[in-house]
């Protein structure tokens, strides 16, 4: 399963917006660090953020149960499992918003954007 992914900070500094229809194409023009922008494999035994740790990336988490939204992404292409969650909203979830730390690709590709915790709606979940 493969995953590409983008850091949420990058979008913030940019000035880009989650809602970019070319969000991906413009990480790829814009030279981005590795941690930053790129791709990994996800093991089918492998939440997404068991995989983005397995392969050397330090994405935020805190609970590692559903329950604190640190570990949130959103799902730009794609399809990733929700086995428990505690904190995001039906909405939230509808919107495309997912947590990675149990979260387990349904599809064979994703684009993700990760480290979403700092987008306002999110930070006042957290714990
Ligand atoms: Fe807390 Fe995923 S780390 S919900």
């Amino acid at each position: 399963i493969r995953v590409e992914f983008l850091d949420y900070e990058v979008i913030a500094d940019r000035g880009w917006d989650l809602a970019d229809d070319d969000l991906f194409a413009k990480a790829a023009d814009a030279d981005l660090a590795p941690a930053d922008h790129g791709r990994l494999l996800v093991e089918p035994d492998e939440s997404l953020l068991e995989a983005a740790e397995n392969r050397g990336f330090s994405w935020p988490f805190s609970c590692r149960g559903g329950a604190c939204a640190n570990c949130a992404v959103y799902l730009v292409e794609g399809e990733l499992s929700q086995p428990a969650n505690h904190i995001l909203s039906e909405e939230h979830a509808e919107r495309g918003f997912r947590l990675s730390c149990n979260g387990y690709p349904l599809s064979d590709e994703l684009k993700v954007v990760f480290n979403v915790k700092h987008l306002p709606e999110l930070d006042e979940l957290r714990l």
